[in-house]
């Protein structure tokens, strides 16, 4: 009971909260520094071979297929709120056998990180609209393998035609989240869906996982999508799930002792030790320097380095349910950056609300 009533606190000051259109914060996109070509995307393609049928498409079939709209396709209306529903029901089902929680939560925080608040005008503010389908910006280098994530969801979008693109990423990532452990997050949906390749944004609006000065350059992102000191810590969070892969971003170990037996293809390293389990451990393993088999990017590091951010981690990493509490309202909040709802911005759907406050 006294989680619902906090979920459904949290949902009510995330649906309260306005998006902002003011900008005092410098407009400072990145500069783009593609370290690796998309041939590395494709070549991770093959690691999959001993996953389903489904995940062994090769990237020709994508592409020609049009599955995933190389060409312009009609444009998507707000997502149809049983099929929301059933939806999340089989992506339940989906990763009781799979273990893609991680690229999951990858995949929505990838199509919603392009936000620019400086920018009004949807599509070209960025954000949650599903743009990441698109061959041109799935090549941009930092998204190095999230093909995978599509190839595993396609099939979900074209049983539920009525859910977007941009509303099905973020509830795979926010499922993932829950079915790994992790806390309940006030989502809604109704987003819309960009319908042409031409609207995705330039490449270079993605973090960087080691540049010159961390602390400065996390705030250079995350200021620009209307984020703060407590959502770039809270998000970072997120790492507690999933593995970095050498052959896809640069960083990280080849295997590890936590990663060369899998689960799903081994390899990689990962930020805890249990990898598909959300909770604190990640700021707790970064604050214990625990093993060096564990990964800690700078600016992983660095959360534990710059006096504001360091008050946050050293929070979560004593207390869980906090980190639970803030990640959740964060999460929510990055999910909606950019995304036009259909038929008014904020009158998304909170498909759990009801059950929440009754139960
Ligand atoms: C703060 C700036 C961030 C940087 C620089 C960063 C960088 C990275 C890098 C380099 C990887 C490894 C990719 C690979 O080799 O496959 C990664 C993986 C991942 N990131 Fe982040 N990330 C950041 C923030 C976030 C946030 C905010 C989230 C979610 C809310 C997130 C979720 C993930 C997940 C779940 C993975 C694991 C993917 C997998 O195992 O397939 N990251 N990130």
């Amino acid at each position: 009971m006294a989680s619902s009533l906090r979920t459904a606190a949290v949902a009510s000051r995330i649906f309260a909260a306005s998006s902002s259109s003011s900008s005092t914060a410098r407009l400072s996109l990145l500069r783009s520094s593609p370290s690796l070509s998309f041939s590395y995307s494709l070549k991770s393609l093959a690691f999959s071979s001993h996953f389903s049928a489904l995940q062994r498409r090769s990237s020709d079939d994508v592409w020609s297929s049009g599955r995933f709209c190389t060409a312009a396709s009609p444009r998507c209306a707000a997502s149809d709120r049983d099929q929301l529903k059933s939806a999340r029901e089989d992506i339940k089902e989906l990763l009781k056998s799979k273990f893609f929680h991680p690229i999951l939560v990858r995949l929505g925080w990838h199509d919603a990180v392009t936000y620019n608040k400086n920018i009004e005008a949807w599509p070209q503010r960025g954000g949650a609209n599903g743009s990441l389908r698109f061959e041109v910006e799935l090549k941009h280098a930092a998204n190095a393998a999230l093909v995978n994530a599509l190839n595993l969801i396609q099939p979900i979008k074209d049983k539920y035609p009525g859910v977007t693109y941009a509303d099905l990423f973020q509830l795979a990532s926010a499922t993932a989240i829950e079915e790994a452990g992790g806390t309940k997050i006030p989502m809604k949906y109704g987003r819309v869906d960009v319908s042409d390749p031409n609207e995705c944004p330039e490449e270079g609006r993605l973090p960087a996982a080691g540049p010159p000065s961390p602390a400065d350059h996390l705030r250079e992102v995350f200021y620009r999508m209307g984020l703060n000191d407590k959502e770039i810590v809270a998000l970072s969070g997120a790492h507690t799930l999933g593995r970095s892969r050498p052959e896809r971003s640069g960083w990280g170990k080849p295997e590890t002792k936590y990663t060369k037996d899998g689960p799903g293809a081994p390899g990689g390293q990962s930020w805890t030790v249990q990898w598909l389990k959300f909770d604190n451990s990640y700021f707790k393993d970064i604050k214990a320097k625990r093993d060096e088999d564990l990964l800690v990017l700078p600016t992983d590091a660095v959360l534990f380095e710059d006096p504001s951010f360091k008050a946050y981690s050293e929070k979560y990493a004593e207390d869980e349910e906090t980190f639970f509490t803030d990640y959740a309202e964060a999460h929510a909040t990055l999910s909606n950056l950019g995304a036009k709802f259909d038929p008014r911005e904020l009158l998304g759907e909170i498909i759990d609300a009801p059950t929440q406050v009754a139960s």
